[in-house]
This record gives structure tokens, C-alpha cells and sequence, in this order.
């Protein structure tokens, strides 16, 4: 089934710094897609329309027949709701225990309060950190933090999860590890969109690869092949 088609989508932030250009493409549903290309080419922004958090300057977001931009007041949170989302500037509560933030998730998303806590217990399982649920964030390793992350992204059960740049902080053994806990997450059903710029990491994972270079879509590949059909966005020019 098609989850997601983009239909010509183009960002343009004032006064005139062009994110995204023209960008098309279709995601089916329990499909694992990187997103690479070089800082600056537009990945956040991609994901941004993607799950509703900022609006295109022209074209569609169509998700499991909804369009963003035709969504009134009411469906916005339930449109919302589709997407666990992963991103640097959606951290963990400090003052909040691991439970607590997956606790809080539930109730700003309107969970039914009666599946809190066996959703909580069963994430927290899933992820590899049920021991940490009474920890704060300051007692967690970096990997155990991003696992965390990961288990609030999921515990409200979403249909895609947004993954943006979730390795930055971490060292590659820790990358590696959180990467095959997601790889078996999108077995589970669930698809999967990863913007990184971490080549190694998106070619050994071996999954679709889309390739943005300054705002433009400029590769869709598979198992871990870049795709490119204009050059490559990676080599600087001389
Ligand atoms: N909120 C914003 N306001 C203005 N410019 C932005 C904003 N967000 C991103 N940009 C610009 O849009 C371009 C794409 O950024 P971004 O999507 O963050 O790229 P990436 O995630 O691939 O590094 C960059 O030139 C960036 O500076
Ligand atoms: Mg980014």
C-alpha cells in the first residue's frame, strides 16, 4: 500500500533560502528509507512537512489519504499521532525518570490512560531498557538516552517513525546497535524514515536510500546503493 506520496514539494524560508525543490516521491507502507545527502540539503526540512510540523511552500503531503494542507483544526493531532518522531530538538524531560517521559507522551497524545502502563513496561522491553525506567536522563549512557528516545517515539504506538539523525551523538558500536533495533522495530510492521549523513552507516544498513543535494532529490536506490542520477552530492567540487 502507498503510505506517503510527496507531490512536488517545494520549502522556500524567507526571505529566500530554497530548502526543497520539486520533490516527488512515494513510501509504502513497512518500508525502512534512509535520507542522506550532505548537511544543509534539506532532510529535516523533508521531515518536517512530512509529519505536519511545518507547512510546504507549494505541492502535497499526502499520508494514508490524508492531505496536510486540507486538514482542518480537529484531524491536526490525529494526523500528528501517525508519526513517533526522533529529533535533536525533542529531548527528554530532565526532571522526568525514563517512565515518567514515556508516561507523558501517553497523556499529551490523549492514550487511553488504562494502556499506559503495560504500553510503557512493553516498550521499554522492545528498546532493551526495561532497568533504566526509574532512572533520570543524566544517569543513561548515550546509546541507553537514544533507546529512550526511541521508546517514546513508539510508545504511542504510531504507524511511522521519524528518525533525524539519531546516531550524532552516539559512537559507531552504539550507531550500529540502535540501527538493527530499529531495523527489527520496521519488522515488526511499522515504516521507517531515517535522515542521516553517516555514509558508512547508510550503506551497510543496505535499505532504500533517497539522496537529496540542495534541496533536489538526486537518488533513489536500493539495498544500501546510492542511486545517484547526477553525480555525486558527497564530492566537493575543486
Ligand atoms: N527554520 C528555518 N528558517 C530558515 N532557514 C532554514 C530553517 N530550517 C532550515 N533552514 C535552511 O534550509 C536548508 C535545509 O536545511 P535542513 O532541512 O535543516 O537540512 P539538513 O537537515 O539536510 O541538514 C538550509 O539552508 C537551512 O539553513
Ligand atoms: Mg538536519
Amino acid at each position: 500500500m502507498k503510505e506517503i506520496e510527496l507531490k512536488n514539494l517545494t520549502k522556500i524560508y524567507s526571505p529566500d533560502i530554497l530548502a526543497l525543490k520539486e520533490v516527488s516521491l512515494t513510501i509504502e507502507q513497512g518500508e525502512f528509507v534512509f535520507l542522506t545527502g550532505q548537511s544543509g540539503c534539506g532532510k529535516s526540512t523533508f521531515l518536517k512537512l512530512l509529519s505536519g510540523q511545518d507547512a510546504p511552500t507549494s505541492g502535497e503531503v499526502w499520508v494514508r489519504g490524508h492531505c496536510t494542507s486540507r486538514l482542518t483544526h480537529y484531524q491536526v493531532p490525529f494526523y500528528r499521532r501517525m508519526f513517533g518522531i526522533v529529533q535533536a530538538d525533542m529531548g527528554l524531560l530532565k526532571d522526568r525518570t525514563v517512565r515518567q517521559n514515556l508516561e507523558f507522551a501517553m497523556y499529551a497524545t490523549e492514550q487511553p490512560a488504562g494502556l499506559t502502563r503495560r504500553r510503557v513496561e512493553q516498550t521499554l522491553r522492545t528498546v532493551g531498557i526495561p532497568s533504566k525506567a526509574r532512572h533520570y536522563p543524566h544517569e543513561l549512557s548515550g546509546g541507553e538516552a537514544a533507546r529512550a528516545l526511541l521508546a517514546r517515539a513508539l510508545v504511542t504506538d504510531p504507524k511511522i517513525l521519524i528518525l533525524d539523525e539519531p546516531t550524532a551523538n552516539l559512537d559507531s558500536s552504539a550507531s550500529w546497535d540502535l540501527m538493527c533495533l530499529v531495523d527489527e522495530i520496521n519488522r515488526m510492521g511499522i515504516t521507517v524514515i531515517v535522515a542521516s549523513h553517516d555514509r558508512e552507516l547508510v550503506t551497510i544498513m543496505k535499505k532504500r536510500v533517497i539522496t537529496f543535494a540542495r534541496g533536489e532529490l538526486v537518488g533513489d536506490g536500493k539495498n544500501g546503493v546510492y542511486g545517484m542520477e547526477r553525480g555525486n552530492p558527497f564530492r566537493r567540487p575543486r
